[in-house]
């Protein structure tokens, strides 16, 4: 796999802020604490860990609780992603993830690292080819 074309010392601090949230995640059914740390274009970053409900359905991932702490601070436009799961396993977004994560930048890598530091990255497009575009929505 080629390197991600992120620095390392950017990597590094992305990696910071999703394991902070990840140790804030509340997973009491499923106890796979997941944290998510995005950077914008202008340099910020925001965290989300996963919020579960006793109502399964209405669990949401540690991506999309990053992506709407962004819209809700009036963040720039999220260029990279750094999803951390609790397994030595890296973990891929679910299918929700990926088309909100898609709504605000297709081109935009998402690097998951495991438990013990193994990371795999791809770009949004690649993870969801096709992705549903605002487009459609035009006359
Ligand atoms: N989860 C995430 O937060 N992100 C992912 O990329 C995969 C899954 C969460 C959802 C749920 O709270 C738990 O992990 C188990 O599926």
């Amino acid at each position: 796999m080629a390197p991600p074309p992120i620095d390392d010392a950017t990597i590094h601090r992305l990696l910071g802020e999703a394991r902070l949230a990840q140790s804030r995640a509340y997973a009491p059914y499923s106890d796979f604490h997941v944290g998510a740390a995005l950077l914008t274009e202008r340099g910020e970053v925001f965290g989300g860990c996963n919020v579960e409900n006793a109502s399964y359905g209405l669990t949401n991932c540690a991506e999309r609780v990053a992506i709407g702490a962004m819209v809700a601070a009036g963040g720039g436009r999220p260029v990279a992603c750094v999803v951390l799961g609790p397994k030595p396993d890296v973990l891929t977004p679910c299918g929700a993830c990926r088309q909100v994560l898609a709504e605000f930048n297709r081109d935009m890598p998402v690097l998951c690292f495991g438990s013990d530091g193994a990371m795999r990255w791809w770009r949004v497009a690649e993870l969801l080819p096709g992705a549903f575009d605002a487009s459609a929505l035009a006359d």
